[in-house]
């Protein structure tokens, strides 16, 4: 779909986000001509500082996060060229009229407000551009995570949204549903016949959800350490992976009709209990510290991973149990879904003692791609000795350069510009993934227990082998 002209203001524009993805994205954008002539990116901040200091800055941006190799002069230069710079002040009145008569000048301009800020200030600058008349009926405003940090602060955060802006009109980026491969699993299960029939309780033994880190929460430890793995992670970006994974094939790939389905899913899921879950903090190793001495309190109880045995009580997953684990210092960076089947239902090979059953898994990071579990006859004279191999494919192997995989940001972005909303949050969709978690976040507390310590460059604690073993399951190994 051709980009329309557009203006796209970014608040807090000289902050880590907008250098570290949100400005490169747009330059690889420019890159592969989808920025139409005449676009305008225009940085907006609190700071005083003329165009040039602006164009400076996030060329600089671009040489720290893209390197000097992938960049070329040509483009850099165009790039820059389109970029303006505001001085607005949040939380009082400066510098709105400036910004107000400069969109003004592009009238038939597509209008996005980007707030790359804290959540603090979404109500402060929703209200300034409504005031000013900045906001129109046809501009987007895009926000991102932390979408509060439980149900209450996140109703008030819609409330204060939907003040100034219709729910067509607000963007909420969780920058997994950019991933291609995020994506793909929709593409997988609604573009194949061969998949879906089974994709139920009856076939599908167990899933599992992985999201593995190698970092750690170093330099970020007093934001990390008031949210923990269940708010940074599974609230979010979890959700969305279980949700796809889950839903029910939308009757069209349109924002409502997919959205719906996945909020039909969170609303299925049953409360957890304190018997689901597994809580974990990293040690200190050898070579560094452990959690606690990045977030300032010895005694903290936040968790820096969590293992959930979820269950979703609908007619398609009823006694199907969904495993889910995160985490920070784990072996490696390993994202996965395994959608595990259940074993043939009778066995003509008396030499097969154990079928851990067909598999599928879907890589999300690093080397994206499928692989399929299947068994086959080991070769040679030994009569009928089964085994297990993987048909295995990586988007970029089968691909080639079409299979280069473009940021998430890059997609996210371009579609707040095409006005499509299936990527993004809905308002009541982050709410109902808070009224899921917020109860047992509760009962963490309340139970007052502190996370179980485990190695840095493990699989997290041992007792989340529990969860899965207790049903007769592994969890599946985490690659390095
Ligand atoms: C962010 C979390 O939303 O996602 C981080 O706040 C986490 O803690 C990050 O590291 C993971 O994103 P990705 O794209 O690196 O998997």
């Amino acid at each position: 779909i051709p980009v329309q002209p557009f203006d796209l203001v970014i608040f807090g524009a000289t902050g880590d986000l907008a250098r570290r993805k949100i400005l490169p994205s747009l330059y690889r954008r420019l890159a592969v001509h989808q920025i139409p002539a005449g676009a305008r990116i225009i940085g907006a901040a609190r700071a005083k500082m003329s165009r040039a200091e602006f164009r400076k800055e996030v060329s600089d941006a671009l040489l720290e996060f893209i390197g000097e190799a992938g960049l070329d002069k040509a483009l850099v230069e165009e790039f820059i060229n389109g970029l303006d710079y505001v001085t607005v002040d949040a939380t009082g009145d400066n510098g709105w009229g400036t910004l107000a008569k400069k969109l003004d000048e592009k009238p038939d301009h597509i209008r996005a407000f980007y707030l790359s800020v804290a959540p603090a200030l979404f109500g402060d600058i929703s209200d300034r551009l409504a005031k000013h008349g900045i906001a129109t009926p046809a501009s987007r405003i895009v926000v991102e995570k932390p979408l509060g940090k439980d149900l209450a602060s996140a109703k008030a955060l819609n409330a204060q949204l939907s003040r100034n802006f219709d729910e067509h009109q607000i963007y909420r980026i969780d920058h997994y549903l950019g991933k291609e491969t995020v994506q793909n699993l929709m593409a997988i299960r609604f573009g194949n016949a061969l998949f879906e029939p089974l994709w139920n309780s009856n076939y599908v033994d167990h899933v599992q959800i992985t999201v593995a880190e190698s970092i750690g929460v170093a330099g970020r430890g007093a934001y990390y350490d008031k949210s923990g793995a269940m708010r940074d992670m599974v609230q979010n970006h979890m959700m969305q992976l279980l949700c796809l994974t889950a839903m029910e094939p939308p009757s069209k790939f349109d924002p409502d009709a997919v959205r719906d389905e996945k909020l039909k899913v969170i609303r299925a899921l049953e409360p957890l209990t304190i018997g689901d879950t597994v809580r974990g903090q990293y040690r200190p190793s050898s070579k560094e510290g452990g959690y606690l001495d990045h977030v300032g309190d010895p005694n903290s109880h936040t968790e820096s991973f969590v293992a959930l045995k979820v269950h979703i009580s609908n007619w398609r997953w009823a006694g199907t149990p969904f495993y889910l684990r995160t985490g920070k210092k784990l072996g490696s960076r390993f994202s996965e879904i395994a959608v595990v089947f259940k074993a043939p239902p009778h066995t003509i090979f008396p030499q097969v003692e154990h079928h851990r059953g067909n598999a599928l898994i879907i890589r999300l990071q690093p080397n994206e791609g499928i692989t399929l579990r299947v068994t086959i006859k080991e070769p040679g004279q030994g009569g009928m000795r089964l085994t297990e191999v993987p048909l295995d494919m990586t988007f970029a192997e089968a691909l080639g350069a079409d299979g280069l995989m473009p940021e998430a940001y890059e997609r996210l972005i371009m579609d707040v510009i095409r006005g499509d909303q299936t990527l993004f949050m809905r308002g009541d969709e982050v709410e109902a993934a808070w009224a899921w978690t917020d109860p047992i976040i509760r009962a963490w507390d309340d139970a007052g227990t502190k996370p179980l310590p485990y190695d840095q460059g493990s699989a997290g604690p041992i007792q989340s082998y529990k969860l899965t073993s207790s049903d007769g399951h592994l969890w599946r190994e985490i690659e390095a």
